[in-house]
């Protein structure tokens, strides 16, 4: 008998991509796919985790050696590193054999490792009656990846798994973590938004998203503001103007653009214009392509085939170097939309890619 049942989903971005570690604008929703840990506590100051999707059986840490850095590296450093977060924050957590299932495709970009933190904060939080609200919940898990695990990711992904609800976007703005709940009804509007997963991962992803973080603050100080979220859309010229360094050029001129289309994009759904929102969503994968160059020949190849084939618009989500994109498309179109992009990458000799719906979910929570 386990003490409960929790659930923690992955995410897509619909808008504003690569803007959260510069204080600025995600619209994120929650994905069917979630992280399920059945949690029992135990009162030996051991932390037991076990998964049943990863081989090699259960893994046994003491809470008291938890430290960044002195992780075993792989999976179980995530919830490890929450554990660790949520006592040096001074919550009093004890030992707990979690065992997890999930269904939050790996490597995808979809945000595994956002669902599998937040599910270990949020069982942790009701079983040690620790009273933390979700997006604080979510700051220590960034920190748990941050600093346990030592990946300098902004605050979009765990905020989407803890926060996001049933039919909705999450407008965030991460300088303050104020939210909104967006209403995004595909189904009503006779759309469907396709999420392809290209399953390709490139080897450099991970250094390079961290050579734009810091490319992004080396033009904020350039310009002398906080973040480039301080860069108003309307400034973005005299802005570049200054900017010497041809290099930090177009990472600002890509945040200050992302940044206006999520506006955009919020605009057009509050008006209810759906559709409209297709071409401001393939201006952000030329801007992510062109300008921030987080892109790959398979993300491209997403785009332009589905384009080509009718869809409504198409980009990248998440930190890019492979992972998933999404198309939006007219419902009575998805088939062929599919069937071309399984044919462009036979055809170009990449593996054939995941193609699923993805319907805006609900966020996490207790499920038994
Ligand atoms: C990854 C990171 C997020 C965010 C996106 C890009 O998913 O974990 O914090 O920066 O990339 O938008």
């Amino acid at each position: 008998m386990s003490d409960g049942v929790w659930a923690a989903p992955g995410r897509v971005n619909l808008i504003g991509e690569h803007t959260d570690y510069n204080d600025g604008f995600v619209m994120p929703f929650a994905l069917p796919h979630t992280t399920v840990a059945t949690v029992s506590r135990r009162n030996d100051g051991v932390l037991r985790l076990h998964s049943a999707d990863v081989a090699g059986g259960a893994v046994e840490l003491r809470l008291d050696d938890l430290e960044p850095g002195r992780g075993p590296g792989g999976w179980t450093d995530y919830p490890a590193g929450v554990v660790w977060a949520l006592r040096d924050a001074g919550h009093a957590v004890g030992g707990a054999d979690i065992n997890y299932e999930s269904t939050v495709p790996t490597g995808a970009g979809l945000s595994s490792s956002a669902a599998l933190e937040v599910v270990t904060a949020l069982a942790l939080n009701d079983l040690y009656e620790l009273g933390l609200q979700r997006p604080r919940m979510a700051r220590l898990c960034q920190r748990a990846e941050n600093e346990y695990v030592g990946a300098p990711t902004g605050i979009m992904d765990q905020t989407a798994s803890a926060c996001c609800t049933e039919g909705h976007a999450l407008h965030l703005d991460t300088r303050d973590l104020a939210q909104r709940q967006i209403p995004f009804d595909l189904a009503a509007r006779g759309l469907e938004l396709l999420v392809v997963d290209t399953r390709v991962k490139h080897a450099h992803s991970d250094g390079e998203y961290g050579k734009r973080r810091a490319g992004c603050e080396s033009a904020a100080a350039a310009l002398g503001v906080p973040a480039l979220r301080d860069i108003p859309y309307e400034g973005l010229l005299a802005a570049l103007d200054r900017l010497a360094d041809p290099e930090l050029r177009p990472l600002a001129r890509h945040i200050v653009t992302e940044n206006h289309r999520v506006e955009r994009v919020i605009a057009l759904l509050e008006a209810g214009e759906v559709r409209a929102i297709g071409p401001v969503l393939t201006e952000g994968h030329a801007s992510l392509r062109d300008d921030f160059r987080v892109s790959c020949p398979e993300l491209d190849l997403v785009v332009d085939t589905a384009l080509e084939a009718g869809a409504l618009g198409a980009r990248m989500t998440g930190g890019g170097f492979g992972g998933s994109a999404i198309v939006l498309t007219d419902t009575s179109q998805s088939a062929t939309v599919r069937t071309c992009l399984s044919e462009a990458f036979a055809s170009a000799g990449h593996k054939a890619p995941r193609i699923f719906p993805a319907t805006p979910s609900r966020g996490a929570g207790r499920v038994s």
